[in-house]
């Protein structure tokens, strides 16, 4: 359905009433740029700019530029298919695994252009660390899934000629593990079992682990994709808590299909729609009680999606 309505500026424009209007009743086309120009102070510790994705013919991404604030909590929402995995996925380059997967586009962290050549991904991933729907610890014991990444980075030395050579960092090792366990709220719970295999930790527990195993590298930035997804309620509740307190430190970077999570957690929300589109970026309170365009607030009171 369709009608001509009147803008401001007394043109008449087209728009598709219901789907593809304000909710003051302009055209969406018309003013997408200005909702997704989101404010805020300083320089933004992620700048996406014009990223387009394709998977073959299937165009996933749709020039999408966002900015993505310092040591806070972005929350990315939309429905099933609208390219949130596919979004976060490029902030470190892990579409390159994917063979069909086609990037278009600049993304700057602090600046710098990850899309060019010569950027170390194995440098780039450690800055920007990742967590998944599905906890996914390496079947090794708590302490080495930890030390794991450090160890392969060779920012800590153990084994057998460390120790002929004197230079096992078993006290540093045991430090960073605590560490990270405690920033991941998980050292109470496991610090009498550390040496016991991760697989026999509680699901609500192997997520906080993999939050554990991402800190041990030092990130900066923190993907999170539907990390509480596959968990009950008190380990939902734990991971929310977590990851508002690692905001204070990272930039987190989360997608999330619930939206009261994401109205709970987040401090701007980004909404994406069927079709690949950003569609609208603000403060998350903005988002969830006025947004601007009618798709959103329709997806946000579960009218679709
Ligand atoms: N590895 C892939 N190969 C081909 N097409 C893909 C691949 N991954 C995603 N796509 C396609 O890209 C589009 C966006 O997918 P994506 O997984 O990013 O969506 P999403 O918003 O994360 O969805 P969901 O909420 O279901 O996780 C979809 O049409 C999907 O089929
Ligand atoms: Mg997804």
């Amino acid at each position: 359905m369709s009608e001509t309505r009147s803008s401001d500026d007394g043109t008449a424009i087209q728009t598709d009433t219901g789907t593809r209007t304000t909710t003051a009743g302009e055209s969406d086309e018309r003013v997408r740029e200005e909702w997704t120009d989101y404010g805020f102070a300083g320089q933004p510790k992620v700048a996406v700019e014009d990223l387009d994705v394709h998977y073959g013919d299937d165009h996933a991404l749709k020039s999408v530029s966002m900015g993505i604030p310092e040591n806070s909590v972005t929350a990315l929402i939309g429905p099933s298919g609208c390219g949130k995995s596919t979004f976060l996925r490029c902030l470190n380059r892990m579409n390159d695994r994917i063979n069909s997967a086609e990037v278009d586009g600049s993304v700057r962290i602090d600046g710098q252009e990850i899309y060019q050549e010569g950027v170390n991904l194995v440098e780039l991933r450690k800055r920007v660390g990742q967590v998944f729907q599905a906890p996914n610890p390496f079947p090794k014991s708590i302490r080495d899934n930890i030390a794991y990444g450090p160890r392969k980075h060779g920012d800590i030395d153990r084994g057998l000629i460390a120790r002929l050579l004197g230079r096992d960092d078993k006290e540093e090792e045991d430090e960073l593990v605590e560490r990270c366990l405690k920033q991941a709220a998980l050292w109470d719970e496991v610090n009498d079992r550390l040496d016991d295999n991760a697989l026999g930790l509680s699901g609500g527990q192997q997520q906080r682990l993999c939050i554990a195993r991402c800190l041990a590298v030092d990130p900066e930035v923190i993907l999170m994709d539907e990390p509480a997804s596959a968990l009950d309620p008190v380990a939902t509740s734990k991971i929310e808590d977590l990851i508002e307190e690692l905001s204070q430190q990272y930039t987190v970077v989360v997608v999330t299909h619930n939206m009261q999570q994401a109205a709970r957690i987040s401090d701007q929300t980004a909404v994406f729609l069927t079709g690949g589109e950003l569609v609208e970026y603000d403060d998350t309170d903005k988002i969830f009680e006025n947004p601007e365009s009618q798709r959103v607030e329709d997806y946000i009171t579960g009218k679709f999606g």
